[in-house]
């Protein structure tokens, strides 16, 4: 969608084409003609990818790894120079490239959806048809020696169940509500950045899946569809919930907020623990593998090193100094209730609970920032304690998310005291390996493997749940030895060393 003013003359793309240079720089994305030269040393990503469009339509190079509105917020107006004239755009056949014949392969390999029995297999599936590799290292990678990504699903096995038998389980019911939102799981779609490396559709797999099934999705602030483009493809009624990075601008903050409440957001996560982005070297690896290959693309910028990754290049805008202070604020440019995501401590959790926000995600953001973290499960009892101690009376949910893979971890989640829990990767996964129908099935996997575990744990609905459930004295101890996850194992690849290119030995 272009934001170019319906009045401006229309620019002809042999005039664009002039404009090819480093001193003069235009680009055409969605239809519009930008004027980037200024913005060149700025760009997250460097200069030399913006220079290797110049003059030109970088549309398809742009999609997957911006939000839509991304240069139409970031450049000043008087750069937005109008729309390109349809009539003088020459169609160049397009050259299918390697990677996509590639991907067109893979996905041809895939074995039938019907087979896919758990959340693991997804995994094994997506990295195959990931249109690039740059996507599926963003996707599966996390921080420095990625100790707490795997933490996050061992958490989970050093939680043992103390069912209850005998009791009347011929009717189950796993449905929920979510910050007073209909939930037909007591699991929500976390937010994933940036879709449309996985899936050409990117965000909206995880909306029309969920508006079928009844599941609440969180937008990701920095996803690839617009926020607006997911609203609209919500079926009437259907609730969202919007992640917030914070800008060091507010007042794009405050907009973006004000926005999400005008078009109905049922509530906002605001990221907290994220003041920079980790450093995800499956990621950067990847970047410097690209750069070798003549793939320059943060040359020439100022602020970024070049080996930093996507992730990185996309995050610059995130402001470090948001802080306790500034939690009133947000609370009085909105309705929508307020949850603070990614509380790692019992010391947080009540300082949340002070602030007057609605909640608190406990969560290490899928291990993906400060590696060696506590899981999210493992905090929730500290955190549940905490609270109680403190004699809390107000309304104040307590969500889980990181490896969540089972319906027996979201149990034993809600057991400990939580709302629900989040999942981000295992539909993300979902939908780069099958799209729309990929996030169906493992929706449809939640609801049988929720069925059955609630029958073989004694309980028909979720109010059931209680501590003394599980068995969690073992989940503080990180020592000793504990039973091997063999999926989890098996779809995790663990970093490779460097392969130093004139290392000699
Ligand atoms: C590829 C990817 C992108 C993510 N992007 C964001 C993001 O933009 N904002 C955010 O708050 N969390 C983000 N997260 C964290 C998730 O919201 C969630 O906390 C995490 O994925 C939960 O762990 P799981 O992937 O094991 O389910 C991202 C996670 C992944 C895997």
């Amino acid at each position: 969608m272009s934001l170019a003013s319906n009045s401006s003359p229309l620019i002809s793309s042999e005039t664009a084409k002039q404009h090819a240079s480093r001193d003069s720089c235009w680009i055409i994305v969605h239809g519009s003609v930008y004027d980037v030269t200024d913005f060149l040393d700025e760009h997250p990503g460097g200069s030399q990818i913006i220079l290797k469009y110049a003059g030109q339509d970088a549309t398809e190079a742009y999609e997957p790894i911006h939000p839509p509105d991304a240069i139409t917020t970031n450049l000043p107006k008087n750069k937005h120079l109008g729309p390109v004239d349809p009539d003088t755009i020459v169609a160049i056949a397009k050259e299918v490239t390697e990677e996509e014949k590639r991907r067109q392969a893979l996905l041809a390999a895939r074995p039938p959806l019907d087979e896919i029995i758990n959340l693991h297999d997804f995994e094994v599936e997506s990295e195959l048809p990931c249109p690039s590799a740059k996507g599926w290292a963003y996707y599966s990678s996390a921080s420095d020696d990625e100790i707490t990504i795997r933490e996050n699903r061992l958490a989970f096995q050093r939680v043992w169940f103390r069912p209850r038998v005998l009791r009347n389980v011929a009717k189950v019911d796993w449905s929920t509500t979510i910050l007073g939102q209909k939930s037909s799981l007591p699991v929500y779609i976390s937010a994933t950045a940036l879709g449309k490396l996985g899936h050409p559709d990117g965000e909206l797999n995880l909306t029309r899946a969920a508006g079928k099934h009844g599941v609440i999705q969180m937008i990701a602030t920095l996803a690839s569809c617009s926020f607006d483009e997911i609203v609209d493809a919500g079926v009437p009624g259907q609730p969202f919930f919007v992640q917030l990075y914070v800008n060091r601008d507010r007042e794009i903050t405050k907009r973006y907020v004000q926005h999400a409440e005008k078009r109905g957001v049922k509530g906002l996560f605001i990221t907290v623990d994220a003041p920079q982005l980790g450093r995800r070297e499956k990621d950067m690896r990847l970047k410097l593998i690209g750069e070798e290959s003549g793939a320059k693309v943060q040359e020439g910028q100022k602020d970024v090193p070049k080996d930093q990754g996507v992730a990185r290049a996309i995050s610059a805008f995130i402001d470090p100094s948001l802080c306790w202070d500034d939690i009133p604020w947000f609370l009085s440019i909105t309705k929508i209730p307020i949850i603070l995501k990614g509380i790692s401590t019992a010391e947080d959790a009540l300082l949340a609970y002070d602030s007057g926000v609605h909640g608190i995600v406990l969560s290490n953001h899928g291990g993906r920032q400060l590696d060696t973290a506590r899981s999210g499960l493992e905090i929730l009892i500290e955190v549940t304690d905490a609270l109680k101690k403190r004699g809390a009376t107000r309304q104040f949910d307590i969500f889980v998310d990181g490896g969540v893979r089972r319906a027996s971890d979201v149990l034993k989640a809600l057991a400990l005291g939580a709302k629900a829990v989040g999942v981000g990767r295992a539909f993300l996964y979902a939908y780069c390996a099958y799209g729309q129908p990929g996030v169906e099935k493992a929706i449809q996997i939640f609801r049988d493997e929720l069925e059955m575990n609630m029958r073989l744990l004694g309980v028909t609905t979720l109010d059931e749940l209680r501590p003394e459930m599980v068995d969690a004295r073992a989940l503080n101890v990180h020592t000793g030895s504990i039973a091997e996850d063999n999926l989890f194992r098996g779809t995790y690849q663990p970093l490779s060393l460097a392969k130093f290119r004139d290392a000699k030995l």
